[in-house]
């Protein structure tokens, strides 16, 4: 198994993401509040039509934690190829928002904003201002926007939860009561039974029935990180997430509601494999500028740096340009060994693609690492091999998948790729919901889903 080691955001507690086992809770199951319907935009208001058994839209999110696109074609995965031939695919995977990172993918895709607008930058972070520390805290002060789950119980929605990260934060409307969470975490929950549970509630009657449900898998993501993404056993959990799917669907079809389901299969990012031993060692850069360890905060797959500067020092913003130029003129050199795979930039001079700069939570300084790069402080005997993800999301390996199969979704359809940030407009649209003020853009369900009542089974 992987080794501890300072620099990566890796897996330890919660093995996909070094989350503390307090902090996820189970199931959460909210009963509606009721929304006056009559404020809405009138686009929204129009409920699409009942379907065969089920008289209202449904969805079901699924996340595969770390499910790299193309791990689809690693083995037989005969339930994600039926979702994909009867449904709607982004046909070269789904781009994830930078940093390419668990908790803040996972809550791009339930509030449909960047982490710079929805507060968790990182998986762990330290706010710049405040010297706050965010290592997945419950606290709902951290947690900016508004998630799906959250925007459906304000608008007269039920919605379900299992496991998603952070749908255990108070928001709203949004809490998780009592007899409906089994917390803290338990990662020896097994899948089965997370399906299980979230499949009995299509045993409730109908209007009891959560019309959004969540479900989190993580299998793919945990033996991705321990032996990366090329090892037998992320095979295995493939081949597992499959059989999962596959549960799913034969548990709707045992309870006809197949057809009326939306389900969304989806991943939050890809994996790549650092165990080549390509390192940048931030002491080579000594001959240009002496950078101490105390001003960075991560090492890879994202270099962070808060430098301290003295009270005398009048404009740290001048002196952290200063960094960053020596930082970039001793990697360009050609001198610092594999210095071309980093790149340092003032977090206001980030490429604009990145939308990384708008929040007070991003320190200062930001490294761009290369694809499956290591940064360090200096040389040590350790040896190093895993898995890791959080580079660049232009990466195609940081790439997730995105299946759409249900009422809206027309059947063997490709779209080119998206980021996840849209994902939240579509499952509103699908609920009838209005949504919150997010990032994704307004003509983009048009071009996924199609109209309320047209029969999307058809080609
Ligand atoms: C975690 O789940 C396993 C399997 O369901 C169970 O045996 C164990 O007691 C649980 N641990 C905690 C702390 O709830
Ligand atoms: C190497 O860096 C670590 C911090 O990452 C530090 O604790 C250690 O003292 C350094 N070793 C040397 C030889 O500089
Ligand atoms: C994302 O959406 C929020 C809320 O509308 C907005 O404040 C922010 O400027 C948007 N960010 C980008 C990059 O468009
Ligand atoms: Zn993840």
């Amino acid at each position: 198994m992987a080794k501890t080691n300072p620099g990566r955001s890796g897996f330890t507690g919660y093995p996909f993401c070094k989350l503390s086992l307090a902090l996820l809770s189970l199931v959460v199951l909210v009963v509606a509040v009721t929304a006056d319907d009559s404020n809405f935009p009138s686009s929204y208001t129009r409920r699409p039509q009942p379907s065969k058994k089920l008289t209202k839209p449904v969805v079901l999110l699924i996340s595969s934690d770390g499910f790299r696109f193309g791990y689809q074609f690693k083995t037989e995965t005969p339930n994600i190829d039926l979702l994909i031939s009867r449904g709607t695919e982004a046909k070269t995977g789904l781009i994830p928002v930078f940093p390419s990172m668990t908790f803040p993918n996972h809550n791009s895709i339930a509030t449909g904003l960047y982490p710079a607008s929805h507060g968790i930058i990182m998986n762990k972070f330290t706010d710049p201002t405040t010297g706050e520390l965010f290592n997945r805290n419950l606290d709902p002060k951290w947690w900016l926007g508004e998630p799906l789950w959250a925007t459906a119980v304000n608008q007269g929605l039920k919605a379900a939860t299992y496991f998603w990260p952070g749908a255990d934060v108070h928001k709203g409307s949004w809490t998780c009561p009592k007899g409906f969470c089994k917390s803290p975490y338990n990662v020896s929950v097994t899948l089965e039974e997370r399906v299980d549970t979230i499949l009995s509630y299509f045993d409730l009657p109908q209007s009891d029935i959560p019309d959004f449900m969540a479900l989190y898998l993580d299998e793919t993501d945990i033996q991705g990180h321990r032996y990366g993404p090329d090892d037998p056993r992320v095979t295995i959990a493939v081949a597992k997430i499959d059989q999962m799917i596959g549960r799913v669907l034969k548990g709707l079809k045992k309870r006809k509601v197949f057809g009326d389901v939306h389900v969304i299969l989806l991943g939050d990012h890809g994996m790549v494999t650092n165990c080549d031993k390509k390192v940048i060692y931030i002491d080579d850069l000594a001959d240009w500028i002496k950078i101490p360890a105390d001003w960075i905060q991560d090492y890879s797959p994202v270099l962070v740096m808060n430098p301290r500067w003295g009270k005398d020092v009048k404009n740290p913003g001048e002196k952290n340009a200063e960094v960053v130029a020596k930082m970039n003129e001793a990697l360009s050199s050609g001198k610092v060994e594999n210095g071309e795979f980093l790149q340092v930039y003032l977090k206001e001079k980030l490429p604009e693609r990145l939308h990384y700069s708008d929040s007070s939570r991003i320190p200062p300084i930001i490294g761009m690492v290369g694809e499956g790069l290591l940064v360090r402080q200096n040389r040590t005997n350790k040896q190093e091999c895993y898995g890791d993800h959080g580079y660049d999301n232009l990466f195609f390996s940081m790439r997730s998948i995105f299946i759409g199969h249900g009422p809206r979704f027309k059947r063997g359809r490709k779209v080119p790729s998206f980021e996840n940030v849209e994902v939240y407009n579509v499952i509103a649209e699908i609920l009838g919901l209005r949504p919150a003020p997010n990032n994704g853009s307004s003509l983009f369900t048009r071009s996924l889903l199609v109209p309320v009542g047209e029969t999307a089974q058809v080609e």
